[in-house]
């Protein structure tokens, strides 16, 4: 049975992979994707959103763009490791259809439309669309079935400030707003994905179909200035909405930093903080072969 999932996201090198596995493994029903800024701009992360579409061939899939800026605060970027085209220069196909703008409204038809809980959420970049949803459509966002999202850490270091990781330091007030809303959520934070990490031989043997070979050019764009191995910090996601006995998960009581300081979006554990599921272990060997299988 696919599982029928809307993929919010920030192409970006890692979401790109992500939602490439998704759409070759045909263990996803992809609704649709709706795109958020984060990596980089609004504009890019759509228009690599459908260019992926496009390398799949997948013209029935609609891309809705969404927030191009935090709830609040002055938008970060992550150029640095993406470049900024968000794809550090792989050129993707023309997209088969126009994206379209509107993805909380979107969102909430879609959500109303189909029967309560059949659809996950795939969440890959900053929270901003979810966290929008949820206060301008709570009925809808209560329809969510599982969110999963790619987010903080809990032991790790960060990777935007000491504390905080990158999606949930661009936009903290919308992790506030999802943790706080009651909706069942998974985190995978940096202390699972900093352990899936491939190296240019297990890139190679993804090679042998189009969007196989797309992949591991992708990766090895990710992989640049010959670093011998990068984390794999979207795929994560699905992996494990696809397998999820291939991680280990932990409830926790969880608070967000809203300050104004270097680690603004770090996640705080106490006891009045809310009730979330986060994954902390991963059988790393397993998904590692779970990602490779889904290209073939
Ligand atoms: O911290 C990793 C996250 O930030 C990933 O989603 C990556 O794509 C970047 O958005
Ligand atoms: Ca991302």
């Amino acid at each position: 049975m696919k599982k029928r999932v809307i993929i919010d996201t920030d192409p970006g090198l890692d979401d790109a992979v992500a939602i490439l596995f998704a759409l070759a493994s045909g263990l996803f029903d992809v609704v649709g994707l709706t795109t958020v800024a984060g990596n980089i701009g609004l504009e890019r992360t759509t228009k690599n959103a459908a260019g992926l579409l496009a390398v799949a061939g997948r013209a029935d899939i609609p891309v809705f763009s969404g927030a191009e800026k935090a709830l609040l605060r002055d938008n970060i970027d992550a150029i640095v490791v993406h470049g900024d085209d968000g794809l550090r220069g792989i050129t993707l196909p023309p997209a088969l259809a126009p994206s379209r703008s509107g993805a909380v409204a979107w969102l909430a038809e879609t959500l109303r439309t189909e029967p309560s809980g059949s659809i996950d959420i795939l969440a890959l970049g900053p929270l901003t669309n979810i966290a929008q949803l949820i206060n301008q459509y709570p009925d809808a966002a209560d329809r969510i079935g599982h969110l999963i999202a790619m987010g903080g850490t809990v032991l790790e270091p960060g990777n935007a400030g000491p504390s905080s990781e990158f999606n949930f330091a661009s936009d903290p007030e919308a992790v506030a707003l999802v943790l706080h809303s009651g909706i069942r959520t998974t985190l995978v934070p940096l202390d699972v994905t900093r352990r899936v990490r491939l190296d240019t031989d297990y890139v190679e043997a993804l090679r042998g179909t189009s969007v196989g070979d797309t992949t591991a050019d992708l990766l090895f764009a990710y992989l640049q200035d010959d670093r011998r191995s990068r984390p794999l910090h979207d795929p994560c996601v699905m992996l494990l909405a696809a397998a999820p006995e291939l991680f280990g998960v932990d409830f926790m009581r969880l608070s967000v930093n809203l300050g104004d300081d270097v680690d603004a979006g770090a996640l705080i554990r106490r006891e009045t903080g809310s009730p979330v599921n986060v994954a902390m272990r991963v059988d790393v060997p397993a998904v590692l072969k779970l990602l490779a299988s889904g290209f073939r």
